[in-house]
């Protein structure tokens, strides 16, 4: 379950909408006779990530010839890489651009196999912009929004409030990601984020939590709210918006009323504006899972300066200490960046020294990689190719060792698990905890596989009976096919 893109999940999942609006259905088949229609949502976070797009889009080029086909790229894409793009794909668009994709095609001449009917509460049609407005690869790119007050940023709020009036074709009727803000104002020195998705915005409570409730009256298990920084939900409408514990608030209430059964993550906050009073109403709502994912990125008060991360150790500390005390069953989650520029073998001993005191249950390490456009692309990129593969191995380690007695803990207790699919092991079935720890399941007695599917989608009580460093493994006792 990997996390830092499931904001491209949940884009994909509104592209989905609207070219299976247009008629396109999805096909794995290459030999389809129809016009083929491929798309990338890219990722600019690491550039592993646009190393990939290049090798695909020029793969797919190659093997275009003559066929109908139109290459499209959209999502976190560095102005950068952008120019590149425009040279390789037949379209380049930013997601706040994605109603208008139906005008962009049809701008291309292809045939259509329907027309666009999804989208906004009036049930108009989503896309209205006259076509001789687009023209190829002339998609305004202009990124999110620019400074509060600024002229630009109400349009862009109403952009990127179109998109997310798209509704969803949702990847799984399990587990649904639910974007509520677009963009980041942090500006860390590592990242793309605020290059590649602009200025914070937020979603309409009205709109998100109307989303949940429909999710939750059908049968939605789990459900992710998603936002590059979460705590500073809403300021960016300066007071006339909930905050996020008051939104939290309001998804623990939806779970009241409807007594639905569900568990609520969200992701990410920072460390600085993550609050008592948003952990408290966590411990106050049992449809709020006791999960926190609290990225770290180094453990050295240096380097978190040098990041423009805004916080030292002592406030991370003081973080981890109010979530022991107000939610004492919460499992951790982290984020760590090895090797960013300057960091010397005594400020990553800083961050090994964290992994040990925090003793996280799941930690995301990334290799720094400098992002064109970031601040610290500037600087130089100093730590050597293998001195950051050592410190990313030895941190993958103990990782390992702070996770397995938790983990080894946990063997013999009875654990309420959200059972998500059949495991790769044949047989088995997969699932995870409230606090996304992911288990391996055997149904007790069952007659095999086919009896096990149906347990696929349900929450069930499992009697763990052994224990890996990062998972666990159980057998099912009750529950399910209700
Ligand atoms: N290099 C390496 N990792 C990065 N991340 C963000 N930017 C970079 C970068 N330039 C990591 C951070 C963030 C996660 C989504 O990706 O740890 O929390
Ligand atoms: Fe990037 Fe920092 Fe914003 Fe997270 S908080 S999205 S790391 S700028």
């Amino acid at each position: 379950m990997p996390f830092g893109c499931q904001m491209n999940r949940s884009d994909t999942e509104r592209i989905r909408t609207v070219l299976n609006g247009m008629g396109y259905s999805e096909s794995d088949d290459e030999k389809h006779p129809d016009v083929i229609i491929r798309g990338i949502v890219a990722c600019s976070v690491r550039q592993k990530g646009i190393d990939r797009v290049y090798g695909r889009i020029r793969n797919w080029n190659a093997g275009k010839a003559g066929r109908p086909e139109i290459t499209f790229i959209t999502g976190c894409i560095l102005p950068a890489d952008r120019d590149k793009f425009l040279k390789l794909f037949d379209l380049v668009f930013p997601i706040d651009q994605l109603p208008r994709l139906p005008d962009m095609i049809r701008q291309y001449g292809v045939p259509t196999p329907g027309s666009l009917r999804p989208a906004g509460e009036d049930g108009g049609e989503a896309s209205s912009a006259p076509v001789s407005e687009v023209s190829r690869k002339t998609i305004p790119f202009e990124i999110g929004a620019p400074e509060q007050g600024e002229p630009g940023r109400e349009e862009a709020r109403e952009r990127i409030e179109n998109f997310w009036r798209l509704p969803p074709s949702y990847s799984s009727e399990i587990e649904a990601y639910v974007p509520i803000q677009n963009g980041c104002d942090k500006f860390c020195t590592y990242c793309a984020v605020p290059y590649t998705r602009g200025r914070e915005v937020s979603r309409p409570s009205a709109d998100i939590l109307r989303e949940v409730r429909r999710l939750v009256e059908k049968g939605c298990r789990s459900i992710t709210l998603l936002g590059q920084n979460v705590n500073s939900y809403g300021l960016d409408k300066k007071g006339s918006e909930l905050s996020f514990p008051d939104l939290m608030r309001k998804v623990g209430e939806i779970g009241e009323e409807t007594g639905g059964d569900f568990w609520t993550f969200f992701t990410s906050p920072h460390p600085r504006d993550i609050s008592v009073e948003l952990l408290e109403v966590m411990a106050s709502y049992p449809v709020l899972a006791d999960w926190v994912h609290l990225p770290l990125q180094s453990g050295d008060d240096e380097i978190l300066r040098k990041m423009n991360r805004n916080h030292s150790m002592d406030r991370y500390r003081q973080v981890v200490q109010d979530i022991r005390r107000i939610l004492p069953s919460a499992s951790l989650f982290t984020d760590i960046i090895v090797g960013f520029n300057g960091e010397t073998v005594g400020q990553f001993e800083h961050t090994a020294d964290a992994m040990r005191e925090f003793r996280y249950d799941m930690a995301f390490i990334a290799k720094y990689s400098p992002r064109p456009g970031a601040k610290s692309a500037g600087w130089e990129d100093d730590v050597s190719r293998e001195e950051k593969d050592r410190r990313f191995r030895r941190l993958g380690e103990l990782l390992q060792e702070v996770a397995a007695p938790e983990n080894q803990r946990r063997v013999g207790t009875v654990q309420r698990v959200l059972v998500t699919g059949k495991d790769r092991k044949e047989g088995y079935l997969s699932a995870y905890t409230e606090g996304r720890i992911p288990v391996r399941l055997s149904v007790a007695g069952a007659a095999g596989a086919f009896e096990a599917a149906g347990y696929i989608g349900s929450f069930v009580d499992a009697e763990i009976i052994s224990a890996r460093p990062l998972s666990i493994e159980g057998r099912i006792l009750s529950g399910g096919r209700g």
